[in-house]
């Protein structure tokens, strides 16, 4: 698929999904490149007034940026614990509205608040669907520094291939929590549920990509269209 063809699916799905908005909500503003096409469009309705009394809660410093610059108003999630919706991107989605997500690195937040939300929306384009997760992406796993290596010697234990994520000056990245993250290429992953308890019961690791049954909505665009997933 043609670089060009795959921005414009993610903003085809963006916009669909942010005309789900409606006036008064609170909304969970995820992470990324097709996020950032639904802040625009969040932004839009805003301007044209057929949107009011919105608020978002960013899950990144990314996405709190844009937003402020977009003239969206924003909020914390500590003074609105629950949210109405939340619209958020992904790396790779399954048959059953399962995901691998954290390719941008704020995998923990986005879980938090995609636990708060009432409702989930995922945007993606077509290029993201696989039958089995893991086949196309290495599982962000998010870890404090103080334990980078035994999490790193865990998760080769359970047969992945791990790399610390470093920038583009070879430094580990450091999350929005100052955090470190570990990519854990599993190749298709068997049994994502069984998975998620492992790495759920591991005290240094803050969170993983794993997003099991927690999209409520999946908005997929493609060349032939778009397809709403529930
Ligand atoms: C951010 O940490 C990720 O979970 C993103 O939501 C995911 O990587 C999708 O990103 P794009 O919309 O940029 O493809």
């Amino acid at each position: 698929m043609a670089k060009d063809d795959t921005i414009a699916f993610k903003r085809q799905a963006a916009y669909r999904a942010a005309g789900f908005v409606a006036s008064g909500m609170v909304v969970g503003l995820g992470t990324g490149s097709t996020v950032r096409f639904v802040l625009e469009a969040i932004a839009l309705r805003l301007r044209q007034g057929n949107l009011e009394r919105v608020v978002g809660v960013p899950t990144s410093l990314r996405t709190e940026k844009q937003a402020q610059e977009l003239g969206i108003p924003l909020t914390t999630l500590n003074d609105r614990p629950i949210l109405d919706l939340t619209i958020d991107g992904a790396d790779e989605v399954d048959d059953s509205l399962n995901l691998i997500k954290g390719g941008g690195g704020a995998l923990l937040r986005e879980k938090v608040v995609a636990q708060a939300s009432r409702r989930n929306i995922f945007v993606v384009d077509d290029s993201k669907c696989s039958t089995r997760l893991g086949t196309q992406w290495a599982l962000p796993v998010e870890v404090i520094p103080f334990a980078w290596q035994v999490e790193t010697d865990f998760l080769e234990a359970l047969g992945a291939r791990v790399s610390l994520r470093v920038d583009q000056n070879q430094a580990p990245r450091r999350t929005d929590n100052d955090n470190l993250i570990l990519d854990a290429a599993f190749g298709p992953i068997g049994d994502p549920a069984g998975l998620d308890l492992k790495l759920n019961a591991r005290a240094a690791i803050m969170a993983h990509g794993l997003f099991l049954e927690l999209a409520t909505d999946l908005i997929v665009a493609g060349s032939d269209g778009i397809r709403h997933l529930t």
